[in-house]
């Protein structure tokens, strides 16, 4: 069975094909980080555009990549949300309208159930429930995955989301979009302790977050300072986002061992989730807990359009027989709704 997935809620056009048994035959990804990247964040007017102009030739290419046809296709899979609704709206028109004239099924897909699936995408031994971490640009969350459409969120950010973080602080020093990775670059030679940074609800038991202080406590540094070492402050940063991760993480497993929910494994998924060091944290803290931690690969971290496919794939292993061609693109879907 082959799933076309469709990805167009932020500054990424994604078309996939991906196999039932977690065969990505193509996942096309048309990167806008050039038409976003002087502005130093995403433009939704400029990317709902460059959705319209990329998509069909992101599709054509994964089509030819994979050497299938519309006829080798079971079903369509679009993310219709949350997201910025003018992209959202091109990539759900488009695979309805694919849907329509071949009399495929349509699956409307939560981007974020695309993320929080992704690491079972080649690894269906990762076994329900897990406990995830899901960060990426637009959000950011703890919860329990218990099934392909079975989420209890057990707490999320109250503000920015953690990739907000790094792209706002990134921007106020100056290291262009997106700034996750240029944090985590320069952080390499830094001095993660030379800056003590707030930790926001760090001591508060539960699982909701806050990073927007931490962001303010960088940018009152880079105010007052001439001379700082952007290195030492990229590291501090770093550091410290971990270390809020990993104690709400903790906080997630104490109250699932409080519960008696056994969980198989930790899980992390988004964008945020390709940092290497939020990676390693999370290993050393599931080995504490004596379970095993699992991350997608750096490609299906970020926004693509195999997780889409992958998670109508979880649906139809399930007997869900796909959403109606007048289902609603939302701006706002939280997990599980
Ligand atoms: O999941 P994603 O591609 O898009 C959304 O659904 O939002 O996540 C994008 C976010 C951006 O904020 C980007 O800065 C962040 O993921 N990101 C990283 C890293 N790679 C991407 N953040 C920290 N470290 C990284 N290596
Ligand atoms: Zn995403």
């Amino acid at each position: 069975m082959i799933v076309l997935g469709i990805e167009t809620s932020c500054d990424d056009t994604s078309v996939a094909l991906v196999t039932d048994k977690g065969d990505i035959l193509a996942n096309e990804i048309s990167s806008q980080i050039d038409v976003h990247s002087s502005f130093g964040g995403v433009v939704p007017e400029l990317a709902a555009r460059a959705h319209l102009e990329n998509i069909d030739v992101t599709y054509r290419l994964a089509m030819q990549k994979s050497g299938v046809s519309i006829d080798d296709i079971f079903a369509i899979a679009a993310t219709c949300g949350p997201g910025l609704i003018g992209g959202v709206i091109v990539g759900a028109t488009f695979g309805k309208t694919i849907s329509a004239f071949s009399g495929k099924p349509f699956y409307a897909v939560n981007h974020l159930e695309g993320h929080a699936l992704s690491a079972r995408l080649g690894n269906e031994k990762i076994e329900f429930p897990y406990l995830l971490l899901l960060v990426s640009g637009g959000h950011c969350l703890i919860c329990i995955v218990k099934g392909p459409r079975s989420f209890e969120v057990l707490g999320q950010t109250l503000d920015d989301s953690v990739g907000e973080a790094f792209d706002k602080v990134a921007k106020m020093l100056g290291l262009g979009y997106p700034g996750g990775p240029a944090i985590q670059e320069y952080a390499q030679d830094g001095d993660p302790f030379r800056f003590d940074l707030p930790k926001p609800l760090y001591k508060k038991q539960g699982c909701n977050m806050s990073f927007s202080g931490l962001k303010t406590a960088v940018r009152l540094i880079v105010e007052k300072h001439e001379n700082f070492n952007i290195n030492d402050l990229c590291a501090s940063f770093q550091r410290v986002v971990s270390e809020l991760l990993f104690q709400k993480c903790e906080f997630a497993l104490e109250c699932c061992n409080n519960n008696g929910i056994n969980i198989s494994s930790i899980v992390v998924g988004g964008g945020v989730a390709a940092n290497t060091e939020i990676r390693a944290g999370l290993s050393i803290l599931a080995k504490k807990y004596r379970k095993e931690f699992f991350a997608p690969s750096l490609k299906l971290c970020t926004d693509n359009a195999a997780m889409i496919a992958w998670s109508a794939i979880e649906r139809i292993k399930n007997g869900d027989t796909g959403n109606p061609i007048s289902f609603r693109p939302k701006p706002r879907w939280m997990l599980g709704e």
